[in-house]
């Protein structure tokens, strides 16, 4: 497995590579979720890129860019351990030097929800999204659905741009209580991480009214709502029943279905999920 640095370094790896190239870009502090998107582009392609960068330009002031966890050896070995054949570790630096003054702003997609709480980070996203698509020039780029929003605005990105590269959606992977996996459950103490669980728990149950003929999105809602309500270590930061493409909120579920996402305080460490409550008409059978 090669380890490279700098953008020129990346460039000579991609001039002689063989196709399809497959991309999954990460923040590193890698876990199951990374691995399992690493494991799917491993399937589908002749070769793999994972990148490892925590990009400044994605957190805002006050949030925990300076303290996220960072282990790039340990990281690297379980890379390794997976047949990654290229991992790209680019400095703050590189990837913005000096003078760097260019920004892409996705529109409408980036106004609710993550947007609104966090002012700039899809524009930090898109941008650096957009760089490492351009750097890496891969066939198939690989994305969670954990980060529900950010998957859509890539997609959006993407389209918008026409940047060749097609996007591959990847399931969630969960801890067995469910707890959706994130980098950022390390912040949580054994109490707190105890009590993260109702997240998804409360998902769960808003899914399991939907499919028993609730179809009003303010009732689901309100499901998940009462759930997390009622765990002491948990304060709720938004809950939306959403279209599954617009993430506009629902007022009815309609043909292409529903998906709820939540944002919520475990103590001081912001979680989020979400969870497909009803499938797009088409995938109804
Ligand atoms: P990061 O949080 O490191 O996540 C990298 C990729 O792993 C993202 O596509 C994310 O959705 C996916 N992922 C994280 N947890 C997952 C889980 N439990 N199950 C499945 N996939 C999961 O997301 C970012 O980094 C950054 O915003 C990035 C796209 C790299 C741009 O900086």
């Amino acid at each position: 497995m090669d380890v490279v640095e700098s953008l020129e370094a990346l460039r000579a790896w991609r001039a002689g590579v063989i196709s399809p190239l497959g991309f999954v870009p990460t923040m590193g502090a890698l876990h199951e979720g990374h691995l399992s998107l690493v494991r799917r582009a491993r399937g589908e392609c002749e070769r793999v890129v994972v990148s490892i960068f925590v990009n400044p330009a994605q957190f805002g002031p006050g949030e925990d860019l300076e303290r996220y966890p960072r282990n790039l050896s340990r990281d690297l070995a379980l890379l390794g351990g997976e047949g990654v054949d290229l991992v790209f570790t680019p400095t703050p630096a590189m990837v913005y030097p000096a003078g760097f003054a260019t920004w892409v702003t996705v529109e409408t997609l980036t106004e609710r929800w993550e947007g609104a709480a966090r002012p700039g980070h899809f524009r930090g996203v898109a941008t650096v999204v957009l760089k490492l698509l351009n750097l890496v020039q891969a066939d198939r780029a690989y994305f969670g659905e954990k980060d529900y929003q950010q998957l859509r605005v890539i997609e959006r990105m993407v389209r918008d741009l026409n940047v060749p590269t097609t996007i591959v959606p990847c399931p969630t992977v969960r801890e067995p209580d469910g707890l959706a996996m994130s980098s950022r459950n390390a912040y949580l103490d054994a109490a707190q991480r105890q009590a993260a669980a109702v997240i998804c728990r409360a998902l769960g149950a808003a899914r399991q009214a939907c499919e028993g003929g609730e179809r009003d999105p303010k009732t689901l809602a309100a499901v998940v709502e009462r759930m997390l309500a009622a765990e002491p270590l948990v304060r709720i930061d938004y809950v939306a029943v959403v279209d599954p493409v617009s993430l506009e909120p629902l007022t009815a579920i309609a043909e292409r279905g529903a998906v709820c996402c939540v944002a919520a305080w475990v103590g001081a460490v912001r979680l989020i999920d979400n969870l497909l409550l009803a499938a797009p008409a088409e995938d109804r059978g």
